[in-house]
């Protein structure tokens, strides 16, 4: 039986670290309510001039070094962003020139956090139609770009506390602070391999995958788009208007709720139950959804890691990311069933069983 395995991984985090207290110096927050409230602790973000393919390139190389490929074997790349670097082309095309592989295909995806979830099942239905051999599937982001703070408040984050704010900088800070300590930069990637096995062994099991855009503009980027002439002006700047539209509390609400339907039911169709599961990989958009999940399916907390409190949410690179930190601590052992779970804006969501 053809399947395909995730024959190795890779991650990068972005150099700076800023804190929560970091984060107060900019605006009227705390330590207390961003842990309280998201879990996050601390988060990462790129150098000025550094983007999404610079962090996946970094990604990629240490998949392909594990998985022991290099990147003339790769047969199509899989990139999941809603950060690229350019407008167009898509990081993929990017991501094929850096590594030096053939011309290969290279697809985007823009399915946010639930980027990965489909970026694997396309690269599976390569595999499963002799399409492809060797697929790069890569999440990665650079948050950074959203955020609406001036130059002060950079200043500030890189270590200069006194750095004069600009006037209104702050109250603007504060105007988006719901959103803008929730996020961070970061990429991961996988090798995804065809191989020969039994039907319960190694590779990936099975996939569920939802969108339902009925709720698209309540977690979105309500501004720049080809709905303007031209597509961005200085007034959707000067409103803010690139930065993420979210309605928590109703995302909180379909988070919850559709990341524990996907899970159940991609058990129930393959006769498997979380006893069967050795780690649960989250997408790590808030630690109290994933907390209310975890008792909604009743699962032990030993059998789930979270890193959104150090990296924050890292959108399509947070089930990458736990899945090397899985592998290299020896969390996830070869023959240890994963079951990942995202839910992200469009809205997307979905479930897969992956075999370690
Ligand atoms: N620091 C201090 N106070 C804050 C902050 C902050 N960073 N952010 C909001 N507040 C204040 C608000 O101003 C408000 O004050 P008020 O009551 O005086 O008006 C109060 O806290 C509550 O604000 P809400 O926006 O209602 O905050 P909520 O309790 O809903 O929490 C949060 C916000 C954490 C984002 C929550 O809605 C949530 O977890 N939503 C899920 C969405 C999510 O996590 N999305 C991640 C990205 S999308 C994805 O990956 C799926």
């Amino acid at each position: 039986m053809r399947r395909s395995v995730i024959a190795g991984s890779g991650s990068e985090i972005a150099p700076n670290c800023v804190t929560n207290d970091m984060l107060a110096g900019i605006m009227d927050t705390s330590d207390h309510w961003i842990r309280e409230r998201t879990g996050v602790e601390t988060r990462y973000f790129v150098s000025p001039g550094k983007a999404t393919t610079d962090l996946a390139e970094a990604a990629a190389r240490r998949a392909l070094d594990q998985a022991g490929v290099t990147a003339g074997d790769l047969d199509l790349i899989v990139f999941a962003t809603m950060t690229p670097d350019r407008y167009f082309p898509g990081c993929g095309a990017l991501l094929q020139a850096r590594l030096g592989c053939r011309r290969v295909p290279s697809f985007d995806l823009r399915q946010q956090c639930t980027g990965f979830l489909y970026g694997l099942q396309l690269a599976d239905a390569h595999i499963q139609a002799g399409m492809a051999t060797h697929v790069l599937v890569v999440g990665a982001e650079t948050h950074s770009g959203f955020m609406p703070w001036g130059p002060g408040s950079w200043a500030r984050l890189s270590g200069q506390p006194d750095a004069p704010l600009a006037e209104g900088e702050h109250d603007n800070n504060t105007r988006f602070r719901h959103l803008t300590v929730l996020f961070g930069d970061a990429a991961g990637a996988v090798v995804v391999k065809a191989a020969d096995g039994e039907a319960n062994g190694s590779g990936v099991i099975d996939h569920v995958l939802y969108a339902d855009g009925a709720d698209a503009d309540k977690l979105c980027v309500p501004g720049v788009g080809f709905r303007h002439r031209p597509y961005v002006d200085a007034g959707q700047v000067d409103r803010c208007e690139y930065v993420p539209v979210m309605h928590g509390a109703h995302v909180f609400k379909l988070a919850t709720t559709h990341m524990a339907e996907a899970a159940r039911e991609v058990l129930a169709r393959n006769h498997l139950a979380l006893d069967d599961v050795s780690m649960v990989l989250m997408h790590q958009a808030n630690l109290r959804i994933n907390e209310y999940v975890q008792r909604m399916l009743a699962i032990p907390p030993s059998k789930v890691l979270h890193n959104i409190q150090r990296y924050g949410n890292t959108t399509a690179a947070t089930i990458p990311l736990l899945w090397d930190e899985c592998v290299r601590t020896g969390r996830l052992k070869s023959g240890d069933l994963a079951l990942m779970v995202a839910f992200g804006a469009g809205m997307t969501w979905g479930a897969a069983l992956v075999r370690a």
